[in-house]
């Protein structure tokens, strides 16, 4: 009687083991690649996305996820993609560079079938599965209407654009002359290709600032270009005289928040880098569910009053 029941117990402690080891084996086993291409990991907002993408897929083993980076280089990210193609992955992600030398090589992978999850940047086709990313003309606008607030509808601004070719520069220079339209009396009198970079930013303005002995405003189309224009117009005491708006609003210390709240911007817009909903459509996809085209995460403005309270969690 008593041997039984011993027997019982080991036999149901050996079952409970088999079955356990069964399921963790094959929740460990990755069932789809993944292929990410970023366009630069080197900038802030790009590590955050990383981050974010990176964190989302460890919490699915089914998934492998592989991360390029193209350092800027259009040619690199063609070939980054190229590769991603031949190695057979399930689903490929991106976040382009430039919009039309990556265009081809999206097209490509996803007339082979490939599910193709487009991020933040777009490309000039609609041969993807699914975009994510905010509304960059909307962000321009609300940026040109808070730029006319600040000047009271008079003045004259330095605009430094992002990487020309890339989607969101031109969207938040439309949105940006669309949200000053009202206002003749705005006008940009320098405006430059920072490439997204602080600084470029920053020699940009160096130079601005000695052609134009008044300044009222810089638009930076990112935070770190904004943040780099203050700190050339700093340099020679200037920094004053101007307002300065950035867009991207990084938590964290060197994040465009806390540039609000020490007063070297005067207003920032939260970009979200939509890099864990981006992991969690490309799950979607991978499973046969239907998912939509177009995914528009939402911004939000800082400016100095809500900055604070947006960094303690508060608002
Ligand atoms: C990072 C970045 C961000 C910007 C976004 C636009 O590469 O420059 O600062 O908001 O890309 O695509």
């Amino acid at each position: 009687m008593k041997r039984s029941s011993l027997q019982v117990i080991a036999i149901a402690v050996l079952a409970i083991l088999f079955s356990s080891c069964g399921k963790k084996n094959n929740a460990a086993a990755p069932k789809y690649i993944i292929g990410f291409s970023q366009c630069n990991s080197a900038e802030p907002w790009r590590e955050a996305m990383n981050k974010q993408i990176e964190s989302e897929a460890a919490k699915h083993p089914e998934i492998k996820l592989l991360v390029s980076d193209a350092q800027q280089s259009n040619a690199r990210q063609v070939s980054d993609v190229e590769n991603f193609i031949v190695r057979g992955v399930n689903l490929l992600m991106i976040s382009p560079n430039e919009a039309k030398p990556l265009t081809g090589v999206v097209e490509k992978a996803y007339d082979a079938g490939i599910p193709v999850i487009v991020i933040d940047r777009k490309i000039l086709s609609d041969k993807y599965t699914c975009f994510i990313g905010a509304n960059n003309e909307l962000i321009g606008k609300e940026a040109g209407e808070y730029a006319a607030k600040l000047l009271h509808g008079k003045g004259r601004v330095v605009e430094i654009w992002g990487l020309k070719g890339s989607t969101p520069a031109i969207e938040r220079h439309d949105g940006f002359m669309e949200g000053i339209k009202n206002y003749p009396g705005i006008k940009i009198i320098y405006s430059q290709d920072g490439a997204w970079l602080r600084e470029k930013g920053r020699s940009i303005m160096e130079n601005a600032l000695q052609r134009f002995d008044k300044i009222d405003l810089v638009f930076g189309q990112n935070d770190p270009m904004a943040i780099g224009a203050y700190l050339a117009a700093k340099d020679v005491g200037r920094a004053k005289d101007m307002y300065f708006i950035g867009i991207d609003g990084l938590p964290g210390p060197g994040g465009g928040i806390q540039a609000v709240i020490d007063g070297k911007l005067n207003a920032t817009f939260i970009y979200p880098t939509g890099g864990k909903i981006a992991v969690q459509t490309a799950l979607k996809i991978l499973k046969g569910e239907k998912v939509p085209k177009d995914i528009t995460l939402s911004s939000v403005s800082i400016n100095p009053q809500d900055a604070k309270e947006y960094l303690s969690g508060e608002k």
